[in-house]
């Protein structure tokens, strides 16, 4: 959608995976979908140095509502949840220096059973404008996938018309896969910011695998739909959570990175563990994540369980990309993979040589030609990131050792 939006892919937290409907404040006042907890996180991802490395977006998921609208047919934060309602809450975020996104779903209900938009579209637009809301997410439950062609476009069509600027994040393409139909892409790039393609992230390795698996399996269909303005979504980042070993969180970090996808927390970050926060607050793989040429990366190699992952990256020098690339181990065997390859085969090809670097460790290859074998030793569900860069010839000559950005 090029409403000049999510020109590289949105960072931020959301409540879903990890917090999911939980409505009984009585009883767990803490982690409850209320005012109370999103106040809270506003306030770590600023305090926590999350929003200084990019993460931008506090989004609210499902179950904010009440179970009813209002008497004049307009939607009403649940009364007791959120006691000030959701302009106050999208005021304090502001108030935070942050962007404040919810969710709603293009059907007679949301997922969990809440008043869905159907039959409210223009009003619902009007009501997330008045409210100052930035992003909206429109899921699909209860609607039907036929009508989805027309709807998702009517719905943005209406927001467009409020004149307050929305990030427009799309569940229109998964739930026509589900349907066995094929998404109508080019209308969904034209209308939508982000969308989800494939299932829901649980807190498992084996449900991060199965997301993992879906992208490389279907690349040629999903890769070449992503850029700025439009981007896949294949959800939530899970680390930090109980899931996820430490090197299965690197994973996702690293392959999300690659797939150029949304870096959506949705995790508590009243506890995260330093470790993981690390990962979270990795300011080179968000570089990455972040490139602003936007070209969603591919899986280029799988054998024995060994995958290597690419995404051309800037800077280009004389049409030739420099990249990221991610070796995954997905053995089982409980040792550690080593992974000898050249630049040339990974696909880089320019003569004067990339500056490679790792993204998690601090080890700096220096320059190497495209025929140089590189070795890594990736652990078990692990991963090992490089980025190359690609190295104009006359750097090597001159005093500044620094790659051009
Ligand atoms: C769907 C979406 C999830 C979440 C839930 C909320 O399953 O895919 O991301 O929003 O609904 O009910
Ligand atoms: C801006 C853009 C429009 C539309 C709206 C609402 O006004 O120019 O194209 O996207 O935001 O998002």
């Amino acid at each position: 959608l090029e409403n000049g939006l999510a020109r590289t892919p949105p960072m931020g937290w959301l409540s879903w995976e990890r917090f999911r409907c939980n409505t009984d404040c009585k009883n767990d006042p803490d982690n409850c979908i209320s005012e109370n907890l999103f106040r809270t996180m506003t306030d770590l991802v600023v305090s926590e140095g999350y929003a200084a490395v990019g993460y931008e977006f506090i989004n609210v998921d499902d179950c904010w509502l009440e179970k009813e609208r209002g008497f004049s047919g307009e939607l009403v934060a649940d009364r007791e949840r959120f006691p000030r309602g959701m302009k106050d809450l999208s005021n304090y975020v502001h108030s935070k220096g942050l962007k404040f996104g919810i969710y709603e779903d293009y059907g007679n209900y949301t997922c969990a059973g809440y008043p869905g938009v159907l039959g409210y579209l223009e009003k619902d637009a009007q009501t997330f404008a008045d409210w100052d809301v930035d992003y909206v997410k429109l899921d699909g439950c209860y609607s039907h996938p036929r009508d989805m062609d027309r709807g998702y476009p009517e719905f943005g069509y209406y927001l467009n018309r409020t004149g307050k600027a929305m990030i427009y994040s799309c569940s229109w393409p998964v739930y026509q896969i589900y349907a066995g139909m094929s998404p109508n892409f080019s209308s969904i790039i034209q209308h939508c910011n982000l969308w989800r393609n494939f299932d829901d992230i649980q807190d498992s390795w084996a449900s991060v695998e199965s997301i993992i698996d879906y992208y490389g399996n279907n690349q040629d269909n999903i890769v070449p739909n992503a850029g700025p303005g439009h981007w896949n979504d294949p959800d939530m980042l899970i680390i930090g959570n109980f899931g996820l070993s430490y090197e299965q969180c690197k994973t996702q970090m690293a392959l999300w990175a690659i797939m150029a996808a949304p870096l959506l927390m949705s995790v508590d970050l009243r506890t995260i563990r330093p470790e993981y926060k690390a990962i979270l607050q990795n300011r080179k793989i968000i570089a990455v994540d972040q490139d602003p040429l936007g070209y969603q990366g591919r899986r280029i190699y799988k054998h024995n369980n060994i995958e290597i992952w690419s995404r051309p990256i800037t800077p280009i020098y004389q049409n030739y990309f420099s990249y990221a690339v991610a070796f995954v181990n997905r053995r089982t065997d409980g040792t550690p993979s080593d992974i000898a390859v050249t630049l040339r085969e990974l696909g880089l090809s320019y003569p004067g040589g990339y500056s490679v670097e790792d993204l998690y460790e601090d080890v700096n290859y220096g320059v190497l030609t495209p025929q140089t074998k590189i070795k890594v030793k990736v652990n078990p569900s692990g991963v090992v990131i490089l980025r190359a860069d690609v190295q104009p010839q006359y750097e090597h000559s001159s005093r500044f050792s620094q790659p051009l950005r």
